[in-house]
């Protein structure tokens, strides 16, 4: 369900991104700006205040750690359920993430891209990664494993 365009736009703007620094950045804008998810996160340490949670190195591994199963969804993108089938069994029957929350890391997950590659990432490449978020944020959601 991906056209030959949308798969170009994701692989090109994926193929820049260093996913320490974004995946970094993403989580630590998700725990700032959504604060209750701080509460999954509460063996990390300290988060509370941006600079802490900035500049918490729990943060930025597990930043990297998401970021980097995003690629996994990107080399799969035609199997995401089946990529994602153990993460959300993870997620929904062991942490019990609100799926909603997903959602939100990836919009944040696309403001980071959009400051970061700024003039590559058009429009047409917004809607191709806003929805390859939302079939990420769908497949970890799925409860019929
Ligand atoms: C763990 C991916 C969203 C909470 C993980 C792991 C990955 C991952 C790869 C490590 C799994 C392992 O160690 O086997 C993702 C992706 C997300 C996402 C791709 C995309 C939206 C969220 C959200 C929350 C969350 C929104 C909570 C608000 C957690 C927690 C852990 C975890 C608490 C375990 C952390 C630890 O103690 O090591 N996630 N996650 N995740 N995730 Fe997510």
């Amino acid at each position: 369900h991906w056209t030959a365009e949308e798969k170009q736009h994701i692989t090109s703007i994926w193929g820049k991104v260093n996913v320490e620094e974004c995946g970094a950045e993403a989580l630590a804008r998700s725990l700032i700006v959504y604060p209750w998810t701080q509460r999954f996160f509460a063996s990390f340490g300290n988060l509370s205040s941006p600079t802490a949670i900035i500049g918490n190195p729990k943060v930025r591994a597990h930043g990297k750690k998401v970021l980097t199963s995003f690629g996994e969804a990107i080399k799969n993108l035609d199997n995401i359920k089946a990529t994602y089938s153990k993460l959300s069994e993870l997620h929904c029957e062991k942490l019990h993430v609100d799926p909603e929350n997903f959602r939100l890391l990836g919009d944040i997950l696309i403001i980071v891209l959009a400051a970061h590659f700024t003039r590559d990432f058009t429009p047409a490449c917004h809607s191709a990664w806003q929805k390859l978020v939302g079939v990420v944020a769908h497949a970890l959601a799925r409860k019929d494993h």
